[in-house]
């Protein structure tokens, strides 16, 4: 029987159009391949993805800005939603702005998105602020979160509870949960490298 994986990994450019496909699926289609592969090409850029053994269920993204994490894309398949999977690509991008030394993470999210403050005041974020009418279709307020401290030993367990929470919860899914490529070096979170 073939063991069912869960994997983040650092795509390939070949990977982009999936990501492209994920994102009609998700947001209605926010990037382009040329946005998506802007991304990719930079250093200030991390675009993470999240696939089971049947294909891409997840894309978390963010850049860099002095020694900020600006969170520009979050989301995980309509299907697969709920399971916990959001959470966990929210927790890698955020190990991975502790890795690059960022101090703070920022996002905008839409006013109505419940279920996207929920998890990420959750974790931490606080209101900082609105931007009024800041997105179309329908229009809207975005509200900006932050979440600062990073880089203390607060946030590091804090991190880490919550990284073991979404393992015992993948384990009882019968999932387990690899690394793939080079950018993904959890500390303390155990992955195993590579499938
Ligand atoms: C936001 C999104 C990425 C969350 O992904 P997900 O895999 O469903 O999220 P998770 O299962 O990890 O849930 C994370 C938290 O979100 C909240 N949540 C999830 N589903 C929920 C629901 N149906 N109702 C209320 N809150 C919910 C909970 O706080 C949950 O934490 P918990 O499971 O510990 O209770 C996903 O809904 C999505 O892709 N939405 C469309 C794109 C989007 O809006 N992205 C955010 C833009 S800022």
């Amino acid at each position: 029987m073939t063991e069912s994986r869960l994997a983040l990994f650092s795509p390939q450019e070949t990977d982009l159009p999936a990501f492209v496909e994920l994102d009609r699926l998700c947001l209605g289609g926010m990037w382009s391949l040329d946005g998506y592969r802007r991304e990719w090409e930079s250093a200030k850029g991390f675009l993470l993805g999240l696939r089971d053994n049947d294909g891409l269920r997840g894309v978390g993204a963010f850049w860099q800005i002095l020694e900020e994490a600006h969170i520009t894309l979050l989301m995980v398949h309509p299907q697969y939603r709920g399971r916990g999977w959001g959470r966990l690509l929210l927790l890698a991008l955020l190990a991975e702005a502790r890795r690059r030394q960022l101090e703070r993470a920022t996002l905008e999210v839409r006013a109505s998105n419940q279920v996207a403050r929920d998890l990420y005041f959750s974790l931490g974020f606080r209101l900082a602020g609105t931007r009024k009418n800041y997105y179309d279709d329908p229009a809207e307020d975005a509200q900006i979160l932050w979440l600062n401290g990073l880089q203390t030993p607060i946030w590091e367990r804090r991190w880490e509870t919550h990284w073991r929470e979404q393992e015992t919860r993948l384990a009882a899914q019968g999932l387990t949960l690899t690394a793939l490529g080079e950018a993904l070096l959890y500390n303390g979170a155990k992955l195993s490298p590579g499938i």
